[in-house]
């Protein structure tokens, strides 16, 4: 296939860009050549290259900058993805939408399944539901894929700060009060290749199996990586100041891949297997 993948220096597009190009002829662009909020841009490019499938993995992903500034979160996260959906109705392209736990509002008590009722709850969540709704109206061959707490190799990302603050500090703060799915991005690229081979469009939660509280997520990381002296205070979430909100339980279960016998390891073994290619092991 011909790929066009939008935010490959991103930590998914990062990880994504050589596997796909192991298969497929793939073009990535990203900030600050190739920006998807220009419509004309993203028309010229589509025109030329003639993707099969346009893989959006850019975004506006700062939940607390998307806070401060929802009108630049919409423009990416929603009108961004109705550029690449335009894009790809023009050229008879597929999509695939990469979105996000946090366009569920946390009050459940269940894992979310992909067909439960929408309800962010934050200008993040918010301006990813327009980009989901974008996808859906525009095109019929589509894939919106939701994934949950991502971490890669190299990046700014949570296991990535714990062991920082470890190191640095040698005790730490964590909250008990917000649970999701930690995702190696390892993992849900690999599972990404394979949903792409079967062109069964639809919604999919695509996440590592189980879920954690910010503080389990943490101590995972510090035990794997041979911290685990380092003590952690448990907090709630409201002794932090923060621009955003985040929902409070927003687990995925994954349905829709798993009977297509896509389903992504445990939680706990991806740190270990993080821990290890990071180079965090002491
Ligand atoms: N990270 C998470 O925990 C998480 C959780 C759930 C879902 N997701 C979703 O998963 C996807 C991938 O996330 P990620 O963690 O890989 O994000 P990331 O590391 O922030 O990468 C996103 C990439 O998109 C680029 N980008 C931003 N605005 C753009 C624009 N207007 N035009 C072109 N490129 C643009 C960014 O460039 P700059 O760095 O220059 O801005 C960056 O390279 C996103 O759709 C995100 O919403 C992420």
């Amino acid at each position: 296939m011909r790929i066009l993948l939008t935010g490959h220096r991103g930590q998914l597009g990062r990880t994504l860009m050589p596997l796909l190009a192991s298969d497929h002829e793939v073009e990535g662009i990203d900030l600050p050549d190739q920006d998807i909020t220009d419509r004309q841009a993203m028309q010229r490019l589509t025109d030329a290259f003639l993707p099969d499938l346009i893989l959006n993995a850019a975004a506006m992903t700062n939940v607390d900058g998307c806070a401060r500034n929802p009108d630049l979160a919409y423009r990416v996260n929603g009108m961004g993805v109705q550029n690449l959906a335009l894009a790809a109705a023009r050229t008879n392209a597929e999509l695939m939408q990469i979105s996000t736990n946090e366009v569920f509002d946390g009050q459940s008590t269940a894992p979310y399944r992909e067909w439960g009722p929408r309800r962010p709850i934050n200008a993040y969540g918010q301006s990813k539901l327009a980009g989901e709704w974008y996808a859906e109206r525009l095109l019929s061959r589509f894939y919106i894929v939701r994934t949950a707490w991502l971490y890669a190799d190299e990046g700014r990302n949570f296991p990535h700060r714990i062991i920082q603050l470890a190191n640095e500090r040698g005790a730490l703060q964590v909250v008990t009060d917000e649970v999701s799915n930690p995702t190696y991005v390892v993992d849900l690229a690999e599972a990404i290749i394979q949903l792409i081979k079967t062109h069964a469009y639809g919604v999919y939660h695509l996440v590592n199996e189980g879920s954690a509280s910010r503080l389990e997520f943490a101590k995972a990381v510090l035990t794997s990586s041979r911290r685990a002296e380092v003590p952690i205070a448990p907090i709630r979430s409201n002794a932090f100041q923060r621009a955003s909100t985040p929902p409070a339980y927003t687990p995925l279960s994954n349905s829709a891949a798993a009977a297509l016998g896509i389903r992504l390891r445990p939680w706990r073994d991806a740190v270990t297997a993080f821990v290890n290619a990071a180079g965090y092991l002491r």
